[in-house]
């Protein structure tokens, strides 16, 4: 899949088959958020690969979208590590760049992902269950599994209301 095709073809996806991700499918879309751009090269992500049930359950009563995270096989959850910081403005950045490279890495192996960014309302109860170090902070969770039915149509602004 050439990269333009695959950034416009990914959609969020919210429901998932019953079928399992493999450890070496996940695998893949960690790659893929470990070589993403960062300032300084600091890569200043870690990640979290959520499978068990009962963590899901907890995870789940963070967020309205409990659902989706429940019906997905694997979620990645994904953090900012303060202990390495260089400039945050630049750090967020850097964690969306690593983000998006996961959401395609999982588009273009035929597995669908959503980025859960709803669940940062109740972050730090999240980052209580998911038992990570102090200085590591919740950016999002990606759900991800087997699309059960892709929404194929999305919309954006035109290209004349975004120049300036
Ligand atoms: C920072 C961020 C936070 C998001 N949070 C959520 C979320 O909590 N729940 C959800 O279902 N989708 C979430 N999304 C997905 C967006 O709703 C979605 O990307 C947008 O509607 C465009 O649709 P598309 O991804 O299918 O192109 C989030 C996306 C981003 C970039």
């Amino acid at each position: 899949m050439d990269v333009l095709n695959a950034i416009k073809s990914r959609r969020s996806v919210r429901e998932f088959t019953d079928e399992d991700v493999s450890d070496k499918q996940i695998e893949s879309i960690l790659e893929a958020g470990r070589w993403a751009p960062s300032g300084l090269n600091n890569q200043p992500w870690k990640f979290k690969v959520i499978r068990d049930l009962e963590l899901k359950k907890k995870l789940a009563e963070c967020t309205h979208y409990g659902k989706t995270l429940m019906n997905a096989p694997v979620s990645i959850a994904v953090f900012l590590d303060n202990s390495g910081v260089y400039d945050r403005t630049k750090d967020l950045q850097a964690m969306g760049a690593c983000i998006q490279n996961m959401l395609l890495a999982t588009h273009a192996s035929g597995l669908g992902a959503v980025w859960l960014g709803e669940i940062l309302k109740k972050r730090k109860q999240a980052e209580k269950i998911l038992t990570v170090p102090e200085d590591c902070e919740l950016m999002a969770v990606i759900a991800v599994g087997k699309p059960k039915n892709v929404k194929s149509s999305s919309s954006r602004k035109s290209m004349e209301e975004l120049m300036l």
